[in-house]
C-alpha cells in the first residue's frame, strides 16, 4: 500500500538539514552521481529552476570556472555566487531563448528541466500540460546544447509519454528512463535523461 503524503518526509527534512533550498535538490544530486553529465568549468542552464535546489547543486558542481544558468517564472532569491545567473523568464514566451541567450552567449554541457504545470487535479489536462513543457525544454536544449552535451527532463508519466521518449531520441544517441529515490512515491513523474547530443547540420 502506498504511503500517505508527508509534505515533511526525510528528503524535506535532510534538504533543510543541509541547507537545500527544496528537497528535490537530491533528484539532481543523484540523477549526477549515476552518470558524469556534468564537471568542474562546465556550463548548465536551468529550466524552472525556482526556488534554487538543483541550481544549488549544479552550481557547486561546474564551481567558479563554470558557468549556472537557472530560469523560471518566479523569481529567485540570490546565490551570492557570481557564476550563478538567473532570470525570470516564461519559457513558453516567444523572447525566452533571446532572454537565455543575453544570460549566456555560449553553449552549454547539460541543460536540466524540472518544470512543472500549476496542477488543476484533472489528469488529462495535468499530463498535457507537463508535457507542453517538457516539449518546450527540449526545443531549448536543441537550441543550446553543445554538441556531445546532455539534458535531464522532468516528464510525467502520461498518454504521450512513449512518443516525447522516441522525439528524445532523434536528438540523443542515448536516452533512459530515471526515477530519483527522493521522488514521492505516489508520483508519476519520471526524468528522461538524454545523452551524446548530436547537434542539427548547419543551413
Ligand atoms: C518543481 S518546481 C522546480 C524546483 C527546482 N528544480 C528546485 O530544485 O528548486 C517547478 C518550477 O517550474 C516553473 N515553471 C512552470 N511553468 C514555467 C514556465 N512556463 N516558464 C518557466 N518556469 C516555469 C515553476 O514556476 C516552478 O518554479
Amino acid at each position: 500500500m502506498a504511503k500517505p503524503y508527508d509534505p515533511k518526509d526525510r528528503f524535506f527534512l535532510k534538504a533543510k538539514a543541509e541547507g537545500f533550498r527544496a528537497r528535490s535538490a537530491f533528484k539532481i544530486e543523484e540523477i549526477l552521481r549515476r552518470q558524469k553529465l556534468l564537471g568542474k568549468g562546465g556550463a548548465v542552464l536551468d529550466l524552472g529552476a525556482a526556488p534554487g535546489g538543483f541550481l544549488q547543486v549544479l552550481a557547486e558542481v561546474v564551481g567558479p570556472h563554470g558557468v549556472a544558468v537557472g530560469v523560471d517564472i518566479v523569481e529567485m532569491k540570490g546565490f551570492g555566487k557570481p557564476w550563478v545567473k538567473t532570470a525570470v523568464v516564461d519559457l513558453l514566451a516567444p523572447d525566452a531563448l533571446d532572454r537565455i541567450r543575453a544570460l549566456h552567449a555560449g553553449r552549454f554541457d547539460l541543460v536540466t528541466s524540472d518544470m512543472a504545470p500549476k496542477t488543476i487535479g484533472v489528469k488529462v489536462t495535468d499530463e498535457a500540460r507537463s508535457l507542453e513543457l517538457s516539449r518546450m525544454a527540449l526545443s531549448v536544449a536543441v537550441e543550446t546544447l553543445k554538441r556531445g552535451g546532455s539534458f535531464v527532463v522532468k516528464v510525467f508519466m502520461g498518454g504521450d509519454f512513449p512518443i516525447f521518449q522516441k522525439e528524445m531520441r532523434v536528438h540523443f544517441g542515448k536516452v533512459e528512463v530515471v526515477r530519483p529515490e527522493a521522488t514521492r512515491e505516489r508520483s508519476f513523474e519520471v526524468f528522461v535523461v538524454g545523452r551524446m547530443f548530436s547537434a542539427p547540420p548547419l543551413p
